[in-house]
């Protein structure tokens, strides 16, 4: 394998530096860059292929609640587990010693590049039960047949076929399997009622500033999961931005059960 900034082992398990002006540079990939291309795949590539060494390091600081969303899902022993739009892998390091668990894991992500960061963090922690993907998530069926586990982190806002991939991940749950996701959203103007209601501002802020980047927020995705799945964990939270010290962008923590028998 190529060493390169965007894979070498130190990088892949998170050791990039926060450095200004590694912040800098995702920046200028986030605010001017943000992402050409013709297809879904090239803009992603587009966007992320300048930022993968320094991915990790800034995203900790935006993507809040993964842990958490980690920490209260199950890794059933042999098991399988699929993270669709797995970006880096950094996920697998969130399950600690309870990634020993699965039988096998799928690391899904259509950008090459922070794939290649994914399987240098492969190599280096030595997990022979986890493989990185290039596939669509829209798509992809694990070869086992079934998933008892599947995931995705801040990955459904930038799936444009969103309904697509939250079907997908339903088709490939085990009855009695579970879904995890975390994300940014905005609520609907009326919410189901128990959800949290955003302000207009909120609403409309939120959903342009992340429209640059093509990460489109939505209000339908909790009605949508809580309406196919048995709700087991959600919380509606804000979180810090980096250099945005006055604001707060909401996300959720959602974890739903596939029913027994439809
Ligand atoms: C904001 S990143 C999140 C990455 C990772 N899950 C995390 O929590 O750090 C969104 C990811 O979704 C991936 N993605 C977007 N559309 C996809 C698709 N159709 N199929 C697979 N991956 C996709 C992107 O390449 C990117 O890695």
């Amino acid at each position: 394998m190529t060493t390169t900034p965007a894979n070498t082992p130190a990088n892949a398990a998170g050791n990039n530096s926060g450095s200004f002006i590694n912040d800098m540079k995702v920046l200028w990939h986030m605010i001017v860059r943000q992402g050409r291309g013709q297809t879904h795949e090239e803009r992603l590539e587009d966007f992320y292929k300048g930022q993968a060494s320094g991915y990790d390091s800034f995203r900790k600081r935006l993507l809040h609640g993964k842990k958490d969303l980690f920490d209260q899902l199950p890794a059933p022993e042999g098991g399988v587990w699929v993270d669709l739009g797995a970006g880096t892998g950094e996920n697998a390091e969130n399950w600690g010693e309870r990634l020993n668990h699965f039988s096998q894991v799928h690391l899904v992500d259509l950008s090459s590049s922070l794939l290649k960061v994914a399987e240098a963090r492969i190599e280096q922690r030595g997990w022979k039960n986890v493989k990185a993907v290039h596939h669509d998530a829209t798509t992809f069926l694990p070869p086992e047949g079934l998933a008892d586990v599947v995931t995705f982190s801040y990955s459904l806002t930038m799936i444009p076929d969103w309904h697509k991939a939250v079907d997908q991940a339903l088709r490939m749950l085990k009855p009695g399997g579970v879904l995890g996701i975390v994300d940014f959203y905005v609520s609907r103007k009326y919410p189901p009622e128990g959800n949290v209601r955003h302000t207009w501002s909120t609403r409309h802020f939120w959903q342009v500033w992340f429209a640059t980047d093509n990460v489109f927020l939505s209000g339908d995705h909790l009605p949508y999961l809580q309406s196919h799945l048995e709700t087991v964990v959600l919380s509606e939270r804000r979180g810090k931005v980096p250099y945005m010290p006055f604001v707060r962008a909401p996300h959720y923590v959602y974890i739903g059960r596939k029913p027994l028998a439809d």
